[in-house]
């Protein structure tokens, strides 16, 4: 059956994979509240449509961090991408860049930074977790910025892994065969089998807990790399991240696998946006599943969004060519928004566009 839209690939990707891969991609922590509400929220923002504007023509792209781009809509880092499909992060680093857009790979990719890179031309992101050997991270922060990457998102949400429970009864480990490539050389490359999720194990051997505000200077001291930091949903720390000098903001809660019951990032975004006051960009990622939901992003003030599990399920779906159909269908999607709501290009995206049930809570019913 044709595909028309993101998440039904999901469903091929529960058929094709196999259950502790699936439950890995899909999970979130706990109850999961945060992870349904990271979709649900975006059910409570609707449009104010402006009518009889020329749109014959809409202009979607836009510039990260200097870098021009097709449209507002980039790559989430996610880990362990062969377990999806054999071709792994190389296929959505070539579907990515064949749809002119940013990649970030993440640190426990299944392909390392340098056979990213070789795959050919195209804007990438690194994405970082600061384990506690930092001479670990220097390296591997080096070999980024050697292998063309253009900047870091440093992950600031993890200093222990969330507990989501089907890892943790499924026993997750890496499949045999498959590596944390980027680490292969330093030992640290495996993911065994414990009596709980493997990964969790992982991070709590590796990963380090100390790290704060102060590590944000030193990784400023190791790179000239732009930092993105991955993770804010405060306002509080919204200031904090402008004051250390960060590159920007993504407004994440991790695809919910993390802290559960934080908000929506949806709901997180516009305090995270009025704090910054335009001194740096904020993007998100959570729950962006179609065009409106890119739309809404923007006119609540981000810059740009990320996607997560839809890479992991086009991919595991139909490989590079899964990816592609995904990020069309978002661009086209998003395209239509802006052409049924009157905007032509991004700046014209606005606030009014858009109508929330916090600006209105008698608006919508109290049970949607
Ligand atoms: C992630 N995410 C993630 N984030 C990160 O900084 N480093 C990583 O290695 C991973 N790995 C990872 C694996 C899987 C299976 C998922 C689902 C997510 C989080 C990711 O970057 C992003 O924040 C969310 O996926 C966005 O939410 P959606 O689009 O999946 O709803």
């Amino acid at each position: 059956m044709e595909i028309t839209n993101v998440m039904e690939y999901e469903k091929i990707a529960k058929e094709k994979l196999p259950k502790m891969v699936y439950d890995y991609y899909a999970s979130g922590a706990e109850d999961q509240w945060t992870l349904q509400e990271n979709r649900n929220a975006f059910s409570r923002i609707l449009f104010r449509p402006r009518i009889l504007i020329d749109v014959s023509k809409i202009d979607v792209s836009t510039t990260v961090l200097g870098f021009n781009i097709s449209m507002p809509i980039m790559v989430a880092p996610t880990a362990m991408q062969k377990m999806a499909h054999p071709d792994g992060e190389l296929a959505t680093a070539r579907a990515t860049s064949a749809a002119g857009t940013i990649m970030t790979l993440s640190s426990w990719a299944t392909c390392s930074v340098e056979e990213v890179a070789s795959t050919g031309p195209g804007i990438r992101f690194f994405q970082l977790y600061v384990y506690k050997d930092r001479n670990v991270v220097r390296q591997l922060v080096k070999r980024a910025e050697e292998a063309g990457f253009k900047a870091i998102a440093l992950t600031v949400d993890t200093p222990r892994l969330g507990r989501r429970e089907s890892d943790i009864k499924n026993r997750f480990a890496l499949p045999r065969g498959l590596t944390l490539k980027n680490f292969e050389g330093l030992d640290l490359g495996k993911i065994d089998k414990t009596n709980d999720s493997g990964l969790a194990s992982y991070v709590a051997g590796q990963v380090d807990q100390s790290l704060s505000w102060k590590d944000i200077k030193w990784l400023q001291s190791i790179t000239s790399l732009p930092i993105l930091v991955k993770g804010v949903i405060t306002a509080e720390d919204a200031r904090i991240a402008v004051e250390y000098g960060a590159a920007g903001i993504i407004v994440s809660n991790h695809g919910a696998r993390q802290l559960d019951y934080v908000p929506a990032t949806i709901m997180a975004l516009e305090e995270v946006v009025k704090a910054v006051e335009g001194r740096l960009p904020v993007f998100l990622d959570g729950g962006v599943r179609r065009g409106t939901d890119v739309f809404k992003a923007l006119a609540l003030g981000a810059s740009g969004v990320f996607v997560g599990r839809p890479s992991l399920f086009s991919l595991a779906a139909n490989g590079e060519a899964g990816v592609r159909k995904m990020l069309q269908m978002l661009r086209d999607e998003f395209e239509l928004t802006m052409a049924l709501s009157g905007c032509r290009s991004l700046r014209e995206i606005t606030r009014n566009h858009i109508k929330t049930d916090w600006d209105f809570p008698h608006y919508l019913p109290a049970k949607l």
